[in-house]
């Protein structure tokens, strides 16, 4: 069963002469164990289609299902809970707090969201998994780009959602690094059975991908591999 679902999502800003529609009847489900890519060009709709199914964003039109509950149907309180019990969000900038070490940064989720997340020991296999169990006591201006983003994918996967939602994850990366994450992306919905949903102009992850879309002027469709 799908654990993460658009069903027929248009998403339309602005009005009047401004009004601009940015997806057009997008239907999208995602698998627990998947890493599900979706790739197109620079304004085609990735980020709007990512902060919709994160449920940041309500769509104009259409459903967005997570684990069985559809956000419309939630209060805004209930919604806020959903999505921090099941999401995790890796966005472009990585969002690090620059005054927190590395170690704080965890903290700080157990501030937010007291139960259910990674144990100890769990968070040290994480963080062994993605090469930066050493950086705890760094702040993020002592890290490199490729840290950082390792340490905002630790971080997302923190509270053991059951989607991980990546925006761009290897903008600004080069060649081997992709590599590197592509890998690390596939493994952490094979081996902890997360639904992974990236979405990039970088045709490098396709390899690693279980299922491939493309979003093109605003329309999703599934590439055949
Ligand atoms: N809040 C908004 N108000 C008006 N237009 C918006 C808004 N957010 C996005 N858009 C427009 O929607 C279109 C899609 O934007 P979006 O950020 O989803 O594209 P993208 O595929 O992520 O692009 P990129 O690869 O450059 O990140 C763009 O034309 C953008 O200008
Ligand atoms: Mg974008």
């Amino acid at each position: 069963m799908a654990v993460l679902s658009l069903e027929h999502v248009d998403q339309i800003f602005g009005q009047g002469s401004a009004r601009v529609q940015v997806l057009h009847d997008v239907s999208f489900a995602a698998e627990a164990g998947t890493l599900s890519l979706i790739v197109g060009p620079s304004g085609s709709g990735k980020s709007t289609f990512l902060t919709i199914a994160g449920g940041l964003l309500t769509p104009t039109k259409g459903a967005v299902v997570v684990a069985g509950n559809s956000y419309q149907a939630r209060s805004p309180k209930a919604r806020e809970q959903l999505r921090l019990g099941s999401i995790g969000f890796v966005l472009q900038a990585y969002h690090l707090l620059p005054y927190l070490t590395v170690e704080d940064q965890f903290a700080l989720v157990d501030r937010i969201k007291k139960s259910g997340n990674l144990s100890h020991t769990e968070l040290t296999d994480l963080l062994d998994q993605l090469g930066i169990a050493n950086l705890l006591k760094k702040y993020p201006a002592e890290l490199s780009g490729g840290q950082k983003q390792r340490v905002a994918i630790a971080r997302a996967l923190y509270p053991d959602p059951a989607i991980l939602l990546a925006d761009e994850p290897t903008a600004a990366l080069d060649g081997p690094r992709v590599q590197v994450v592509g890998k690390l992306l596939a493994d952490l919905a094979h081996t902890r059975q997360k639904a992974v949903v990236v979405v990039t102009h970088d045709a490098r992850l396709i390899p690693f991908a279980d299922a491939v879309f493309e979003m093109t002027d605003g329309r999703l469709s599934r590439v055949q591999q």
